[in-house]
């Protein structure tokens, strides 16, 4: 099988992204997985801090493993917004596939050691193990919450988006391999509306920065805004919220019209299938389906 960083490639070279999508339990796993696998495509998991809390590190890593191995197939595990040094070891440890430090609330010189500590780690633990082990970095204020929002995040606008030259030099002191930069994304749907992507600054980083970029934030964006920055160097994509409020909906109306129902494999059910059209649809976005 290839590895990440090949399929990462692939997209790349395709004009296509591949699909990140978090998951807080079994169920979110099941209907991530059957969406990827009806259309034969690769695919990302990711557990936040919280997540991999709830979920377990040793468990997460050990449900994506047995898909992976049992049915051959490109699925991986990215420790997302990870915020400490011990955080990311502890996933990289477990054997998780990528991770992402997430120190962009650092002063900047803080934020490169940090980074580059990760990237030292990942190195050297890959190196030992045979293993390919990617780092990621955000670069630029993006908003921190995978949740329904009234209005746009503070602290996020096109000033603070982020600048081709700050990435080239932010990717030339960490050596990460991927970078996650600021161009209109916010974490959330946004109820007033997600503000719009700018795909030329895209352009302009991917160009500077010399690596694979993962657009955050997903969850509310318009179709058009997806292709356009997929075509100028985005490579994979996260959705969070979308999953989220699918999987809650579902249940919630099932509950609501059998509320004597208390197998929860029966109560569940249809969280997952939400999940799966909810990543369906994305995942044919992103890869021009
Ligand atoms: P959304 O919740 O906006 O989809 O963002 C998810 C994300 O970027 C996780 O890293």
């Amino acid at each position: 099988m290839k590895t990440l960083r090949e399929y990462i490639k692939e997209a790349d070279e395709k004009g296509v992204a591949i699909g990140h999508f978090n998951i807080s339990n079994l169920e979110a796993l099941h209907g991530i997985y059957n969406a990827a696998k009806s259309l034969d495509l690769p695919v990302i998991i990711g557990v936040s801090e919280g997540e991999e809390a709830f979920v377990g590190t040793e468990v997460a890593v050990a449900m994506v493993k047995a898909i992976r191995e049992t049915d051959n197939y490109p699925i991986f595990l990215n420790a997302d917004h990870h915020y400490s040094f011990e955080g990311v070891k502890k996933a990289i440890d477990a054997g998780f596939d990528s991770v992402i430090i997430d120190a962009v609330k650092l002063p900047y010189e803080e934020n490169v050691a940090l980074t580059k500590k990760c990237v030292d780690y990942a190195r050297e633990i890959s190196e030992k193990t045979g293993r390919d082990i990617l780092v990621e970095a955000e670069l630029g204020f993006i908003g921190q919450s995978s949740k329904v929002l009234d209005e746009v995040p503070e602290g996020v606008s096109e000033e603070t988006m982020t600048k081709p030259e700050e990435a080239k030099a932010f990717v030339d002191a960490t050596g990460v391999d991927l970078l996650a930069p600021s161009v209109g994304n916010v974490h959330g749907i946004v109820t007033s509306g997600n503000p719009r992507l700018h795909p030329e600054r895209v352009k302009q980083i991917r160009e500077a920065a010399g690596v694979p970029l993962v657009l955050h934030g997903g969850s509310g964006t318009m179709d058009d805004d997806f292709v356009a920055c997929i075509g100028e160097g985005i490579d994979i994509v996260h959705i969070n919220t979308e999953i989220r409020v699918a999987y809650r909906d579902a249940i919630k109306k099932f509950l609501n019209e059998n509320p004597n129902e208390v197998a929860p494999y029966k109560f569940l059910a249809p969280g997952v299938e939400a999940v799966e059209e909810v990543v369906k649809k994305r995942l044919k976005l992103f890869n021009k389906m």
